[in-house]
């Protein structure tokens, strides 16, 4: 099967923190990937900047070693390379000093009518300034675009510290705050599944589902990361974004459209009807954790406070959740939320359970009725599966078996399985914000997550401590145990 490619219009795209990680193992390879499938117009540039002094051929050099190194060598090809760096040119700016911004205004001329999108691939401390500098040097156009990535904030407050300052001089329309999760392929998927089938609709709701997990595992650690880290967490890294979204996206009622206000709308009212998770139901509702060493991928590694050098840290490395919505729809199923770095395999998924059948009419040698679910791979090896009851084949009696209707996506497609950003990047060209996320969603979002933290400071209380490359730590069993439920285990 072939994939569509709908060429956008012309673009300038500026990368601030241009020599970043992100913009080395993301942007630089997804706008690479995007050009190679024809999707980028001719005359499209990207501008690359940051504080270090660099040339445009500099630049376009250490564009190409990101390519080289962070896109599969089978997707590589070297014709199509030096086009797209021809396309690159670079520009100093130093945001703290204030120096490189009338050099940026040349690079971009004064086409108002061209789009024109200001990547903040930087630190979040830098936004505010950033989108100052713009709007004080006129380059924020009527065309121009703003992508921020998380964290928005660590709480409730300093996220809509950053959404002012960056709506001070950007509509809401203009402003692209991305969630990854948001661009992957199975995340899209999970729309279509429940929105363009009518099998799903009349089954989702209380009366036909027991309950949903929801797992973003991680092998790794925190990989060079842990000045960000320590201070963040699992339950704001993850949980606050990413975990939450993927749960408004199975929650939430079918919107009128796939438009980015539908869109937003409907989530918004399923953050809304999340329970408050309180200092009296925080020891029975949640579970923090913080890898020991243990062995991953084989190898031994540290814990994480060898990795930190700070033996004092309570910060958590994995969180288990039950959260509780709140309305008509969900009342009294429980959706069981757990992330965590160095756990046994890199491995997410949805998993929505249905009901028990009320009866049997089998009789004990056809052996055990298990539950149906429906498991919304979303990496490795993505795909849904549906279990369903079948009768074993072939003579000898009724016995039954649990077993998958599988649809592979790498099997049943046979495509390229693009990376998230590739589909983000271009809808911010677009102009289509349906995949990001709008400023109460993300406020709405902090505000189930805050009392969570604090419940946890004031219990003083560290995180449980897990060996790295098992599933977290035990009370995260129990905690759904509890309840006469387990969590999903691959069953193939
Ligand atoms: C990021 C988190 O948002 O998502 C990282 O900050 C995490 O800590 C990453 O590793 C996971 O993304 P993916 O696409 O590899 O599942």
């Amino acid at each position: 099967m072939i994939a569509r490619i709908i060429a956008v219009e012309p673009f300038d795209i500026v990368v601030f923190g241009a020599t970043g990680d992100l913009s080395q193992r993301k942007l630089l390879p997804a706008l690479y990937e995007r050009d190679k499938a024809g999707q980028v117009p001719p005359g499209a540039r990207i501008i690359g900047t940051s504080r270090r002094p660099m040339s445009d051929a500099e630049f376009r050099d250490f564009a190409r070693k990101a390519i080289l190194q962070h896109v599969p060598s089978a997707e590589q090809s070297g014709t199509v390379l030096d086009d797209f760096l021809a396309r690159l040119s670079y520009v100093p700016v130093d945001v703290a000093a204030s120096k490189g911004w009338d050099g940026l205004g040349e690079a971009l001329g004064d086409d108002a009518g061209r789009i024109r999108i200001f990547y903040l691939a930087t630190s979040p401390d830098l936004f505010g300034e950033i989108c100052d500098q713009l709007g004080a040097h006129g380059l924020v156009t009527e065309r121009a675009r703003v992508v921020v990535e998380k964290p928005i904030g660590k709480d409730l407050d300093s996220a809509r510290a950053l959404n002012d300052a960056i709506g001070r001089v950007f509509p809401e329309e203009s402003i692209y705050r991305i969630d990854h999760y948001l661009g992957k392929e199975t995340v899209q998927n999970l729309m279509a599944l429940r929105f363009a089938n009518a099998l799903f609709e009349p089954l989702w709701n209380s009366s036909h589902i027991d309950h949903v997990q929801i797992t973003v595992a991680e092998s790794l650690g925190v990989e060079g990361r842990a000045g960000y880290y320590d201070g963040a967490g699992a339950l704001r890294d993850m949980v606050q974004n990413h975990i939450l979204q993927l749960l408004c996206l199975v929650a939430m009622e079918p919107p009128t459209s796939m438009e980015a206000a539908a869109l937003s709308d409907e989530k918004l009212k399923v953050l809304k009807a999340l329970k408050p998770i309180t200092d009296g139901m925080v020891n029975t509702t949640t579970v923090r954790g913080q890898y020991r060493a243990g062995a991953s991928a084989g190898g031994a590694v540290p814990g994480y406070l060898e990795e930190l050098g700070d033996n004092t840290s309570h910060t958590e490395t994995f969180v288990a959740l039950k959260a509780q919505i709140d309305n008509w729809r969900w009342a009294n199923v429980p959706f069981y939320l757990r992330t965590g770095k160095r756990l046994a395999a890199r491995m997410s998924e949805i998993v929505v359970t249905f009901r028990a059948i009320p009866h049997s009419v089998f009789d004990e040698s056809a052996g055990v009725i298990s539950q149906n679910h429906l498991v919304i791979r979303l990496q490795p090896d993505e795909g849904v599966k549906l279990w369903l009851m079948i009768k074993d084949p072939g003579p000898g009696g009724m016995r039954l078996q649990h077993v998958p209707l599988d649809m592979s996506f790498a099997k049943a497609f046979n495509v390229r399985n693009p990376d998230a950003y590739e589909r983000l990047v271009m809808d911010v060209v677009r102009g289509n914000q349906s995949l990001f996320m709008r400023r109460d969603v993300v406020e709405q979002a902090w505000t189930w997550v805050d009392p969570i933290i604090e419940a946890w400071k004031a219990s003083k209380e560290p995180p449980k401590p897990y060996t790295a490359g098992t599933w977290g730590p035990s009370a995260a069993i129990a905690l759904i145990e509890r309840d006469g439920r387990t969590w999903h285990e691959d069953e193939d």
